[in-house]
């Protein structure tokens, strides 16, 4: 239920549009004021011996991560031979797609047959995770791409705005292949983190592991630091279709 009582204010009204709020019925950890430095000169002001206070984490960011499948593993050297195969055929160099940088690209991977089997998998795992989120995944908008990433390739920061989710399967992740990195959504920190380490989360997936993650996420992918390069299957999960 709405709540126009919100502790960081009760003079002003709630937002009807907004649906997550903090009512003060929620707060539940009862700190003595002698021992909390910054509360108490308000306890002085207003009087009180005692205020209730929790912290409230209140815009985080949610990411999924699913290991990998072991049925699906006994396929994904098949997959990556296959996909080096069309790759031969089509005698395409690797070149640049929007973010990507040296990699050659399939696009509608999950319209492919011979991919069914990802398909199917990722199916699942988007539908827990729309669950999780407490949307529909029936009837989206829904895209995806293989890219297999020359040994120099990588992805420019970016992010899959308008969608709602985004997600990335791996078919081949070799030793020292570059890692999708995930970036710290609040600019402001970087006032405090001068470390541009510090605002990055290197995501260190195996193979056949699915990471998922809000489609405004920005990321990147580092270029390999190995031998070989990366194949992975990314996906987008948009809109509901009329
Ligand atoms: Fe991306």
């Amino acid at each position: 239920m709405r709540s126009t009582n919100c502790w960081w204010s009760s003079s002003t009204p709630a937002r009807s549009d907004q649906t997550t709020q903090i009512a003060t019925s929620e707060l539940r950890v009862i700190m003595p004021l002698e021992n909390q430095g910054l509360f108490c000169g308000r306890s002085e002001v207003m009087g009180m011996a005692a205020i209730e206070g929790k912290e409230v984490a209140l815009f985080p960011t949610r990411v999924w991560l699913f290991q990998p499948d072991e049925k699906l593993n006994t396929s994904l050297d098949r997959i990556q031979d296959l996909l080096l195969i069309w790759l031969a055929e089509e005698k395409l160099d690797p070149q640049s797609w929007r973010s990507a940088r040296g990699c050659w690209r399939l696009e509608n991977a999950h319209l492919k047959p011979e991919l069914k089997e990802i398909t199917e998998h990722l199916k699942i795992i988007i539908k827990k995770v729309c669950q999780a989120c407490g949307i529909s995944s029936d009837r989206r908008e829904f895209g995806s791409w293989i890219d297999v990433m020359d040994t120099w390739g990588s992805h420019v920061c970016h992010h899959h705005a308008p969608n709602v989710l985004s997600g990335v399967f791996y078919i081949a992740k070799p030793e020292g292949a570059g890692n999708l990195i995930l970036r710290d959504p609040r600019p402001a920190r970087s006032w405090h983190e001068p470390s541009a380490q510090a605002l990055e989360i290197p995501v260190e997936a195996a193979p056949g592991s699915t990471i998922i993650f809000p489609a405004w996420l920005e990321h990147y992918v580092e270029a390999s630091a190995g031998n070989e390069g990366r194949i992975a299957l990314s996906f987008n999960v948009g809109a509901e279709l009329k």
